[in-house]
């Protein structure tokens, strides 16, 4: 640090004292012989006063003349309370402001592309994306970054606290039948061959579960090659759990508990609309709210209010868009105990072990008690036509590993995304992702996707067809 450093926010309470602080221009305004302008830095802002008469030598007047929005300055000078006319008890550094001193310029800035000290008057999406480094400036943006961080300490927290081990899985997989396209990688010491980035790391915790580590949890990144909705990016977060020895009723409890806690410890303001979280079948939902996503706010247009409500019983298997049988959640869900004898005859009946949470009218979590033995896992491949060929190739590690031990288990995976943008009141998860994607999947500041050289195509053996 340049010289001991002092932030805006801890200016409260050090009235009459002199600070020197760091950080960025945000807004100034020349009143006659005064100079005003509020210095913004990490924890917020502060209001400077710059009288020319009051500043240490000529090299500080013409710094103070030279500023303009986002420089980089230091400031040294006063601490003093505010006018009478000039409080704004609300804020939190409103009482008080910086008579300047000593003003130097660290760096200048550009215009900006747009306002940082004027939420009101947002730039479009493709804007505030190619200067997203900008676009964070926003106060709003900051702050639903905090909030983000604030809801992943958590969740750490109350997962170690309940006996949970974090462990990362890989990246470079073979695919995940979830549903979604994949993201493929190519293979360069293998020509021809790919690998894919995970939809979820829901193989890899069902083999810690075979692992014997009974409790797992991971902040999982996750990749889905779909068309892109305010709700989805084709990258994001889920606290991704799995649990061995349980039934559905004990995710319930756990998971309902530690929401439950969240909102009080990161969102106090917020209420909840029912506990226990109100519960109903697929079935139910489908027929009273017409969706399987049901929001049952008692008021939709109270900021403050969250419906929490758990959908369970989904079916095993619907039809896709080309008319053939596929997996509802995916192919590894335990059947519901009472429709096993289903399976071979009304398979469109068999419902799953399967449960979502739903918040607001939007999904936030899925999951499922999966089933644990190869004869079970084979029979739904089997439903699912797949033959006895590709069940080898594709899935022989998990039909291998349920032959050796594998305990009882079921999961549940919250996205983080969804959360957070809930408790933000944000519309659209990109407002709570400090670099996401356009909705054609675009990062206009990197300008990804994008050409590689014609030497990297040839060492990952990649033609580009014309
Ligand atoms: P599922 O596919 O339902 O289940 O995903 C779980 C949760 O992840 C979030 N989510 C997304 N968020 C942002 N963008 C997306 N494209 C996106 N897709 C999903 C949602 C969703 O509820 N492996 C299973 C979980 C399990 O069975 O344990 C899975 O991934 O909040």
């Amino acid at each position: 640090m340049l010289k001991q450093r002092t932030l805006t926010i801890e200016t409260v309470g050090k009235i009459g004292e002199t600070v020197t602080l760091f950080g960025w221009v945000h807004g100034r305004r020349n009143m006659g012989k005064l100079v005003f302008f509020d210095l913004r830095d990490a924890s917020g802002l502060l209001q400077i006063v710059g009288v020319p008469a009051e500043l240490i030598d000529d090299a500080a007047r013409t710094a103070l003349d030279s500023l303009r929005p986002e420089f980089v300055v230091s400031v040294t000078g006063v601490v003093q309370a505010r006018g009478a006319k000039q409080q704004k008890p609300d804020e939190p550094t409103g009482m008080v402001e910086l008579l300047a001193k000593n003003v130097a310029v660290l760096n200048e800035s550009k215009t900006p592309p747009f306002e940082i000290d004027n939420e009101e008057r947002q730039a479009g999406e493709e804007l505030r994306l190619k200067y997203r480094y900008l676009d964070l400036r926003h106060e709003r943006m900051a702050r639903n970054m905090r909030l983000r961080d604030r809801v992943v300490t958590f969740f750490r927290d109350y997962m170690h606290a309940h006996g949970f081990v974090e462990i990362e899985t890989p990246i470079l997989m073979k695919g995940t039948p979830e549903g979604s396209r994949e993201y493929i990688v190519p293979s360069r010491l293998h020509a021809g061959d790919f690998y894919v980035l995970p939809q979820s790391p829901q193989q890899f915790k069902q083999l810690l579960m075979v692992a014997g580590f009974e409790k797992y949890f991971q902040i999982a990144r996750c990749f889905r090659d779909e068309d892109q909705r305010g709700d989805r990016q084709p990258e994001f977060t889920q606290l991704d759990f799995e649990m061995s020895f349980v039934e559905a009723e004990d995710i319930y409890a756990y998971t309902e508990a530690m929401m439950i806690e969240l909102v009080r410890s990161v969102a106090p303001e917020k209420k909840i609309t029912q506990i226990p979280f109100p519960r109903m079948t697929y079935a139910e939902a489908m027929e009273k709210y017409g969706n399987d996503k049901p929001d049952i706010r008692v008021d939709k247009n109270d900021p403050n209010e969250l419906g929490f409500a758990w959908v369970v019983d989904f079916p095993m298997f619907e039809m896709d868009e080309e008319g053939r049988i596929a997996a509802k959640h995916h192919p590894f869900c335990a059947v519901h105990p009472d429709d096993e004898k289903l399976l071979d005859t009304e398979p469109m009946k068999v419902r799953a072990n399967a449960y979502d949470l739903v918040m607001n009218g939007f999904e936030l979590s899925s999951g499922s008690i999966r089933i644990h033995r190869r004869d079970q896992q084979k029979k739904i491949f089997d439903i699912l036509k797949i033959s006895a060929e590709e069940q080898e190739l594709r899935f022989g590690h998990m039909l291998e590993a349920f032959e050796f031990g594998a305990p009882p288990h079921g999961g549940f995976a919250p996205g983080i995304d969804r959360l957070v943008m809930l408790l933000a009141g944000e519309p659209n998860i990109r407002e709570v992702i400090a670099f996401p994607k356009t909705g054609d999947a675009r990062d206009p500041m990197m300008n990804a996707p994008s050409t590689v050289s014609q030497r990297a195509l040839d060492e990952a053996h990649i033609a580009i067809k014309k």
